[in-house]
């Protein structure tokens, strides 16, 4: 079974809750369960945290053996050269999806440091994104 790991960074906890006109009313562990479903012959595993630092150790904990991490780092993507490192040093393949079409938005959202450590990016699709990354790694 494929081994592929979900990573979502600060405030994405509270998705469902959070500015909903921009990234929707449904809870993420509700929408990772249909994900579950959806792909029942893959191992998914799914980790948030509002830290980078704990964003970054779980890339290490994974990165030399899963099929592949997708990662929406929210707003560290446009802040963070470590987070950018860690995708460098492992081995194992990431997307990054963000819900929300960050290039619509304010210009600072336009940059992403982990763009160009990743093998694709989904933007502005919603949490379909995800389900999206998932399809790229099987
Ligand atoms: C986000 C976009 C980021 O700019 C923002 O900081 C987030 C969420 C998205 O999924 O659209 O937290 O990554």
């Amino acid at each position: 079974m494929k081994q592929i790991l979900i990573i979502n960074g600060p405030n994405l906890n509270l998705l469902g809750k959070r500015e909903p006109t921009i990234y929707g009313s449904q809870t993420f562990e509700e929408y990772f369960q249909t994900l579950q479903s959806l792909f029942s012959d893959v191992e998914l595993h799914y980790f948030q945290s509002n830290h980078e630092g704990a964003l970054i150790d779980k890339i290490h904990e994974v990165g030399f053996t899963f099929d592949g991490i997708v990662l929406n780092a929210g707003a560290y993507t446009h802040t963070s050269v470590a987070i950018a490192d860690a995708l460098s040093a492992v081995t194992t393949p990431a997307v990054e999806v963000h819900i929300s079409n960050v290039h619509a938005r304010e210009a600072f959202r336009h940059h992403s440091y982990l763009s160009s450590r990743v093998k694709g990016v989904i933007v502005g699709l919603g949490l379909k994104g995800y389900e999206l990354a998932v399809r790229y790694f099987l």
